[in-house]
């Protein structure tokens, strides 16, 4: 078996001590004799680097990042970073490591746990079974179009300009992803924009149309707006399989899917990169859905299940261990069936846990199983 190598990139906050859970199942799974095995090497970024070295990611992390197999990435920002320079601020370390590796795809999935389905604000008849796959175009539009800048005009007041910017061939590779992932799935896709308001949206439509007829016309397609899509999305959100959508919407639409599935702490992610024509191999960068969580940072009591379920997204689709990824997807599902619960999820009859116990749980449970 080869070994496969992992940067770790805890990043800021609650970022830390999930990781640290990453961390215990990998030394899991290194200590099989059979598996597997992992090498890794970690970095700063975000805030944290902006504190030790000035920059949100350093030149080193960088090359680190461009050299693993892939990246597990925990979260970054906070208060305490509010005012430095923007270019430095600790979001600027991911958006840079999206952008240099060309992480053009990400795959945000949605699954309801049967254990969860009352922690959901949805009732537990539009939840349960859920299983939607959001998948939002990472290194374009609104998020990097230039010019993107603030500027002083003459009479003195200020005016803010971001530019919203698709290509033709940025959606095609992004929808036709969409369209292969539906294959394997329910076979639906629904591609949210606003073609009724913004030019680049008129393309969105245009493109995914014509790439549904040339390339996937078994493929079940809707075109949806991305308003009315929020608002489905809350209505009726089985009627959902793949949501292909650009980087602005899918940063939003991901948010109020992961809701769905009782906590945001649940969610987690995989960026990834097209194929590397020598190496035959994707860059990839894998992290939890939910944020840094400043307020509860450092107390032991984040729910580390996202940062654990996008390392078992890392295994299936950087190393194609699905039997490996299950294992610790199937150890998720038993503890929350065990009643378990981290404060994000608590329901009245289960037990409180923290962060380390969580882990403890979801550890026990793969021993058991690998036993
Ligand atoms: C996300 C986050 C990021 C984004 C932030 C941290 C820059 O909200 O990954 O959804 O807006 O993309
Ligand atoms: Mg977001």
């Amino acid at each position: 078996m080869s070994t496969h190598s992992l940067l770790l990139l805890p990043g800021d906050g609650i970022g830390v001590e999930i990781m640290a859970e990453v961390e215990r199942i990998i030394g899991f799974l290194n200590g099989r004799t059979n598996g597997p095995k992992f090498e890794t090497t970690s970095d700063l970024v975000g805030g944290a680097a902006y504190d030790a070295h000035g920059v949100s990611i350093t030149e080193e992390a960088m090359a680190k990042a461009v050299a693993a197999d892939a990246i597990i990435f925990g979260a970054v920002g906070g208060p305490k970073w509010d005012s430095v320079p923007y270019e430095h601020r600790p979001e600027a370390g991911l958006l840079r490591l999206r952008k240099d590796l060309d992480l053009f795809a990400n795959l945000r999935p949605a699954i309801c746990y049967p254990a969860l389905a009352d922690a959901s604000s949805l009732k537990r008849e539009l939840v349960e079974g859920l299983d939607i796959l959001i998948l939002r175009e990472l290194t374009g539009g609104t998020y990097f179009g230039e010019p993107k800048e603030i500027v002083t005009l003459e009479n003195g007041e200020k005016r803010a300009v971001d530019t919203t910017l698709y290509s033709t061939g940025e959606i095609d590779r992004i929808v036709r992803m969409g369209f292969d992932l539906a294959r394997k799935r329910q076979n639906k896709v629904h591609m949210a924009a606003k073609w009724n308001v913004m030019r680049s949206g008129v393309l969105w439509r245009d493109v995914t149309g014509a790439v549904h007829k040339s390339y996937a016309p078994d493929v079940e397609y809707h075109e949806i707006l991305a308003d009315n899509c929020a608002m489905q999305l809350i209505r009726q959100p089985k009627q959902f399989d793949v949501v292909v959508t650009d980087n602005l919407f899918g940063d939003i639409l991901s948010d109020e899917a992961a809701m769905m599935t009782g906590s945001l702490g649940m969610l987690p992610s995989a960026s990834l990169g097209g194929v590397d024509e020598t190496t035959g191999k994707r860059r990839a960068l894998y992290e939890p859905v939910h944020g840094s969580a400043p307020d509860i940072a450092g107390k032991g009591l984040a729910n580390p299940i996202a940062m654990i379920a996008s390392f078992a997204m890392a295994l299936r689709y950087s190393f194609d261990l699905s039997r490996e990824a299950d294992m610790v997807e199937g150890a998720i599902a038993k503890v929350l069936e065990q009643g378990l619960r981290t404060g994000d999820i608590m329901q009245a009859g289960m037990t409180k846990v923290g962060t380390k116990e969580m882990g403890d749980a979801i550890l026990k449970e793969l021993e058991a199983t690998s036993a």
